[in-house]
């Protein structure tokens, strides 16, 4: 048996120890048991980060404005190229789409996977998940094809995803071609760099990132299934966009056209505070740098026509060759920490409920796989065609929001 002991002295872990001898036999099985699984060379690493200047770090870079194709000012020539392209690709079957919902509802105030959330859109109200469904079954029609459908899951709430979907019969997609994967975990830790456990005894986990995605997809044999199939193209997507779109051919046939392995869709962010990454070009490679991370004064910069320089929002619109999964899935992204509210048991086993941060959450954000390749094609698309985000309970990129956006989008 492993010496958990040893370990968890070595790595200023032995807080650990008070509560294998607060539990009951199976807890304190559960617990040496999930000792024994840590990583406590990642853990340490990860601390590092914990404190990093994020913007500091950004300023540090050499950040320049990247270039974007604007959809609505494409010639007819063009356009009609992009979309022949595009189409030929999706009438070929070389193409899956992929949704990232390993997300929980929290900000929503919704207890459950942010897909399995119902949106009051008209006619009739339909769940996030059933939007995408949808938009998918309307996609195979107009196209005459079948699309795999991809959903990334988290530990948290792959159980109740998975039966969300059996309990309403798959949205009527073909049951065989939805297929989950799950991402992956990391531990949070506190203030000072100690693991967390919960009320259970259990060590407190979190899910590692979005931009775990290229690793759960080579992990969960997604990527050999894609290559099985002779799938060449691969869009990603996010689950809490309720007007995106999914099979785009301009997107497809622009990013072919440029010889670019990654495209991606943008909109004209609103104003400098708006909560969306903006594309960059970081140290000469293609890069989104994140709300949480971009310095105040690089927000707010204008261009020589007063319009914000780096005005280019990343909606979570992603597209991929296989070649560039299979590079961006062998490489390790980097990981982003944010303080975060954690719930946990302390050394008496007094639960505590903290009412400002107390711990760090670790996690790779997806546009860092973008990194990986000189250039990407970017499409500028239109706020009332491509995103109507649901972010907030109330407000701005709340339901509310995205309801109007919907049913504007869909009676046009
Ligand atoms: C995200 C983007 C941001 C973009 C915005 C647009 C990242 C890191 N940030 O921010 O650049 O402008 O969306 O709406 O991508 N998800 C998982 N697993 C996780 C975390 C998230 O599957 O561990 C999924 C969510 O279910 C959702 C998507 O990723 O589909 C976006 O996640 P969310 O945490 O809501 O990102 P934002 O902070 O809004």
């Amino acid at each position: 048996m492993v010496n958990y002991e040893k370990i968890l002295k070595e790595n200023g872990q032995e807080h650990l120890l008070k509560y294998i001898e607060m539990g009951n036999k199976e807890q304190k099985e559960n617990l040496i048991s999930e000792i024994s699984k840590i990583n406590f060379n990642q853990v340490n690493e990860l601390y590092k980060i914990s404190n990093k200047d994020n913007e500091k770090a950004i300023e540090s870079c050499l950040i320049e404005h990247t270039k974007f194709v604007d959809k609505y000012r494409i010639s007819n020539d063009e356009f009609e190229k992009y979309k022949n392209i595009g189409e030929n690709i999706i009438k070929n079957g070389e193409y899956d789409v992929v949704t990232m919902a390993g997300g929980q509802g929290r900000r929503i105030g919704h207890n459950g996977p942010k897909g399995t959330f119902l949106l009051n859109v008209n006619p009739k109200p339909k769940y996030l998940f059933e939007i995408i469904a949808d938009g998918l079954k309307m996609a195979n029609e107009k196209y005459g094809i079948t699309l795999n459908w991809y959903i990334m899951t988290s530990t948290e709430n792959n159980d109740k995803t998975v039966k969300f979907f059996e309990e309403h019969n798959y949205f009527d997609y073909p049951k065989n071609k939805v297929k989950f994967f799950k991402q992956g975990n990391l531990p949070l830790v506190s203030e000072e760099g100690k693991l967390l456990v919960d009320e259970n005894l259990h060590i407190k986990y979190a899910a590692d990132g979005n931009g775990c995605i290229y690793r759960a997809m080579q992990q969960g044999g997604v990527l050999d299934d894609m290559k099985k199939n002779n799938i060449k193209w691969i869009f990603i997507g996010s689950v809490d966009n309720a007007i995106l779109n999914m099979v785009d051919p301009i997107l497809l046939g622009l990013t072919v056209s440029d010889g670019n392995k990654i495209g991606s869709k943008s909109v004209v962010k609103r104003s400098p505070q708006e909560r969306v990454g903006v594309f960059c070009k970081k140290n000469n490679k293609p890069a989104v740098i994140e709300y949480t991370e971009l310095p105040t004064e690089m927000a707010n910069e204008l261009d020589e026509d007063g319009e914000l320089l780096f005005g280019e929002s990343h909606i979570m619109c992603n597209l991929y060759s296989i070649e560039a999964l299979d590079i961006i899935s062998k490489n390790q992204l980097p990981y982003h920490s944010a303080h975060k509210k954690a719930t946990y048991l302390d050394e008496n086993g007094e639960l505590i409920k903290p009412t400002k941060p107390n711990a760090y959450k670790y996690e790779a954000f997806i546009f860092d796989g973008f990194t990986f390749f000189d250039n990407i094609s970017i499409l500028r698309g239109r706020r009332e065609e491509d995103f109507a985000p649901v972010k907030n309970a109330e407000g701005e990129d709340s339901p509310e929001t995205a309801i109007q956006l919907y049913n504007n989008f869909w009676k046009k």
